[in-house]
């Protein structure tokens, strides 16, 4: 594994983000959206740097769903609990990279009438998208490599991390680690 960011870094990132954000936002209530399991602790570390008024909801999805459902290969495993119907919706997520799973869930926010829904993503990872959709903040762009740390997993390992790290293996062509 390769360190990609180190935490000093990542929370410099934050900042940054989180003062755009409430600047963004400054006259609205923000109604903030993280996404599980990816997303807790971009989040987390996210709402403390924002400074303006927010609700916080998280849902869960997942991308072994049925292809014939509304929302194609992408379910949603929980959904939110609160109406999002005139509010100012900003998803937290850990990355987007085909961007498959955040178009459908902006999709599916959006049949109930929202006045905005954004998308905040840690990492932008550009090379495999393939849905017409990009973050409207990120922290970090990357082109390629699969991620892990600060949330990202891989099979369930490596999630609580406090750095960001590329992980080299046999598929991504590296080193198997
Ligand atoms: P999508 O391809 O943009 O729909 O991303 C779906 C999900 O795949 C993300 O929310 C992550 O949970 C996971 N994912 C994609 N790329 C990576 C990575 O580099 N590391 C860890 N998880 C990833
Ligand atoms: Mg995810």
């Amino acid at each position: 594994m390769k360190m990609l960011y180190s935490a000093s870094e990542i929370a410099r990132k934050v900042t940054e983000l989180g003062d755009e954000i409430s600047q963004a936002y400054r006259d609205q209530e923000l109604f903030i959206v993280g996404i599980l399991k990816g997303g807790f602790m971009f989040m987390s570390d996210l709402v403390r740097s924002i400074r303006i008024p927010m609700k916080i909801e998280f849902a869960r999805l997942s991308s072994y769903g049925n292809a014939d459902s509304p929302m194609g290969d992408v379910s949603i495993i929980d959904d939110i609990h609160e109406a999002v119907t005139g509010r100012h919706v900003l998803i937290v997520d850990d990355i987007m990279d085909t961007g498959h799973s955040l178009l459908a869930f902006k999709k599916h926010l959006e049949e109930n009438g929202p006045a905005s829904v954004r998308i905040c993503t840690m990492i932008d990872k550009t090379v495999r998208r393939e849905a017409s959709i990009s973050p409207d903040y990120y922290g970090f762009r990357i082109a390629d490599g699969f991620v892990v740390g600060y949330g990202l997993d891989y099979a369930e390992k490596y999630r609580t991390l406090p750095e960001l790290y590329v992980l080299e293996t046999p598929e991504t062509g590296g080193t198997p680690t």
